[in-house]
């Protein structure tokens, strides 16, 4: 295929997909580390309380990676869907079965999963940052309380739980996929940055589901 006829080699293609990938990079280093402290529930209630207690004693530093979360998932956003509504139109007849056929689940549901994944986090602020949806109406000063409480709910913790496991597959394929467009995804290094790019997404997406888990099965209580 010559460059005049590639959709996805057109200058503002590559930068869309450079705004994705280091939004990307940006929003996967963040569920890490909110995982990481999340799995502070496992050692009790005043190590989870003392960890938010010290985030919220520092104003700056929350407020600066609020920011940068949000114009990053905004960015991340725009770039996702104009790319996708571009490469549509640029297929005008339909996809290529060949082409579907070659790709992987991962990449043919990107914006699907994206599309459920901003709504789980539109739902998730609701529920624990403002506390004001499927809590019945309480209001909690203790983090381990809330999230115990919030995840009693057996339809809250699998809603949870298979935004999770779709944040496995968006996050799978986008990892991958950023090696690629960051131009670290060689031959040589192809099924290494894969694998890699895997493991990130599990360990990543059972971290956070071992938490409604283990509410639910009373593990934490
Ligand atoms: C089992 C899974 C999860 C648990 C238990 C959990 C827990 C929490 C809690 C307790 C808060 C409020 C912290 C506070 O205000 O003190 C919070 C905030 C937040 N969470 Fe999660 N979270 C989970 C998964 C996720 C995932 C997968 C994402 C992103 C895809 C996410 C994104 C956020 C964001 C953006 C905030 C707001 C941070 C802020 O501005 O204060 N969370 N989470």
């Amino acid at each position: 295929m010559s460059d005049s006829t590639c959709q996805a080699c057109r200058p503002s293609s590559i930068g869309k997909k450079v705004v994705m990938a280091i939004t990307g990079l940006v929003l996967a280093g963040f569920v890490l580390g909110h995982m990481s402290g999340n799995l502070l529930m496992f050692k009790g209630p005043a190590a989870i309380d003392a960890y938010a207690a010290w985030l919220h004693a520092n104003p700056a530093l929350v407020w600066t990676a609020r920011l940068v979360l949000l114009v990053s998932t905004a960015a991340h956003i725009w770039a996702g869907v104009t790319l996708t509504l571009e490469n549509r139109a640029a297929r005008d007849g339909g996809p290529s079965v060949e082409a579907t056929r070659r790709a992987s689940l991962g990449s043919r549901t990107m914006p699907y999963t994206g599309l459920v994944l901003l709504a789980f986090i539109v739902f998730h602020l609701l529920h624990y940052t403002f506390q004001a949806a499927a809590l019945g109406g309480r209001k909690f000063d203790s983090v381990y309380a809330m999230v115990v409480a919030g995840f009693t709910s057996v339809p809250v913790s699998a809603f949870y739980i298979v935004s999770m496991l779709l944040l496995c597959l968006h996050l799978g394929h986008g990892f991958s996929s950023l090696f690629q467009t960051l131009g670290l995804r060689n031959e040589r290094w192809r099924n290494r940055l894969d694998r890699l790019a895997l493991a990130y997404a599990w360990i990543v997406a059972l971290g956070f589901v071992s938490i409604p888990l283990a509410v639910l099965t009373g593990c934490l209580k």
